[in-house]
């Protein structure tokens, strides 16, 4: 008896070792971690379940027959964050590059259809270079299934990405289709396919980090929503985020004890605005200061830095917030903030979680290169995004409400369900000057006349009380008040109940 419960513990270990010392030393020299390493840091220590540890795959091949690896390639089970139930999968480099073959695929198959069923969200460690060619299109049939199952899963629970290595190929498309992607900085890189093959294929020269590094994805491209100093970081950011989703969409986000005062009044909000309406200011402090305890999860900090998305707790509940940030390109709504505001915006309707948005916004930018670049169409999808969401909509705007974008920025008539304004608003078709200019284009070449309809115009209109004299703001409140006045619209709207009509899916324009 006794040598047969040695026999599994062999087996275990076997299985722990992966592809070998010498393949483990190599990621650690490379700064990264094994992907049990990941594991354990992710999940509440001692909470990791494992599945299949002992899978290998069935390939013949290459002489792949005589090179089985027990767990071939990836970690999978389930275990907690701080006590709440995740499922994981974490790549293993070491085993054939985490290459996925159809008996890897099986496994990460059983953990996104067990997450899917008890509504857990699944966590992926990538660290993998697609799918493996020894293999062939079996293992293009595994990815295939995996896609379907993100897809399925795509708002059903919350499904995040975690970037930790070179990936390729299905492992770059996957997380794709996840709800959020962080990567590494200068240890993890994306791409359709690595330097090696873009320099047969094309013969362009380019480094990993050139085509796929965090600075092209977390910076330009805007694929991934954050990128973290090392492993430890991005997992233990990981861990943070989870704190604030709902597991699935069948319970609202959770509610964490505050020791924040809902009353808490910010007296320097006061003066966050400046008395010159073209000078900038930092939206985050505005942020900072009404959330409960400053902790502020911010997702894509440094992409479309125009537009401030993320996640707080006002009162101890979970609220998206979206936020115009005027102190880049003065909180311009362009291509790539719409993208990221919309994308946001879904996930948080998706998931029960209210919105509350912060305006301050001088328009659409203008031009040649965002019109060519189809602003029209990335525009609408910020706009679709919040006319279709369902949850609670809190607005409060601090200064410019311009044209279109006072329209997308969560109005009153898309719906807003409490659409505040601070005395410093300005709710217009558009700035003084640019208005004056055109209505007044014969009294151009008289600059005193021009200085005094540009007077009258911001007198008539560059204030919140046209728009609340109409209802389309339901109270002009003092800055330091905000908090408060949040904290109790939440309250007002826990029983909010709204329904758009039936349709199969809507059509957002993508
Ligand atoms: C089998 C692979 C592999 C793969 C890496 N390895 N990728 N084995 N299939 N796809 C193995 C290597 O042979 C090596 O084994 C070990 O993993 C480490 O790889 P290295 O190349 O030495 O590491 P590195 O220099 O860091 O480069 C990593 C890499 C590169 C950038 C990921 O290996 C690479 O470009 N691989 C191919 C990527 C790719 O094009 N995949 C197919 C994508 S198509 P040893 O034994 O030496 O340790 C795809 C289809 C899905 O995924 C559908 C998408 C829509």
């Amino acid at each position: 008896m006794k040598h047969i419960l040695e026999e599994l513990e062999k087996r275990r270990e076997e299985a722990r070792q992966g592809g070998g010392e010498k393949r483990i030393a190599a990621q650690h020299a490379k700064g990264k971690l094994t992907a049990r390493e990941r594991i354990d840091l992710l999940l509440d220590e001692g909470s990791f379940e494992e599945f299949d540890m002992f899978v290998e795959h069935r390939v013949t091949e290459f002489g792949m027959d005589k090179n089985r690896i027990p767990g071939d390639g990836v970690v999978t089970g389930w275990g907690t964050i701080n006590g709440r139930v995740v499922y994981v999968f974490s790549k293993d480099f070491t085993v054939f590059g985490g290459s996925l073959s159809s008996a890897h695929a099986e496994k990460i198959l059983k953990v996104q259809r067990q997450a899917l069923k008890v509504g857990a969200p699944i966590i992926g460690l990538f660290d993998a270079g697609g799918a493996r060619i020894q293999e062939g299109v079996a293992a293009l049939g595994g990815y295939a299934d995996i896609f379907l199952e993100n897809t399925l899963a795509s708002g059903v629970i919350p499904q995040i990405s975690v970037i930790m290595g070179p990936c390729a190929g299905g492992d770059v498309y996957s997380p794709a289709i996840t709800d959020f992607i962080f990567m590494v900085k200068d240890t993890s890189y994306m791409y359709v396919t690595g330097p090696d093959v873009v320099k047969t294929v094309t013969h362009e020269e380019v480094s990993h980090e050139e085509l796929g590094g965090y600075r092209v994805h977390a910076l330009k491209s805007g694929v991934a929503d954050g990128a973290f100093e090392n492993d430890l970081e991005a997992l233990t950011q990981v861990r943070r985020l989870i704190d604030f989703l709902p597991l699935s969409n069948r319970e609202k986000p959770p509610v964490r004890q505050s020791f924040d005062d809902p009353e808490r009044a910010e007296a320097s909000l006061d003066t966050l605005v400046p008395a010159n309406p073209n000078k900038p200011y930092d939206m985050k402090e505005l942020i900072l200061k009404v959330v409960d305890e400053a902790d502020f999860f911010e997702i894509s900090p440094d992409f479309a830095k125009n537009i401030v998305v993320g996640f707080g707790r006002m009162d101890g509940q979970t609220v998206g917030i979206v936020a115009n940030q005027p102190q880049t390109l003065a909180g311009v709504l362009d291509i790539d903030s719409s993208r990221k505001g919309a994308r946001f915006v879904r996930f948080c309707d998706a998931f029960e979680i209210p919105i509350v948005t912060f305006v301050d916004v001088p328009g659409f930018m203008p031009g040649t290169k965002q019109e060519q670049g189809g602003l029209i169409r990335h525009g609408a999808k910020l706009l679709f995004a919040y006319a279709e969401a369902t949850v609670p909509k809190i607005t409060v705007i601090t200064r410019k409400a311009y044209g279109g974008a006072y329209d997308v920025m969560s109005s009153k008539h898309i719906r807003g369900d409490v659409n505040y304004a601070w005395p410093t608003a300005e709710i217009a078709v558009m700035g003084s000057k640019g208005a004056v200019e055109i209505i007044f284009r014969a009294e151009i070449g008289d600059p005193d006349a021009i200085a005094a309809r540009e007077a009258e115009y911001k007198a008539r209109f560059a204030n919140p009380f046209v728009a609340a004299s109409r209802g389309y703001i339901d109270d002009v409140i003092m800055p330091h008040g905000t908090r408060r006045r949040i904290v109790r619209a939440l309250k007002s709207l826990k029983g909010k109940q709204l329904q758009n009509p039936w349709k199969k899916h809507d059509n957002i324009p993508l």
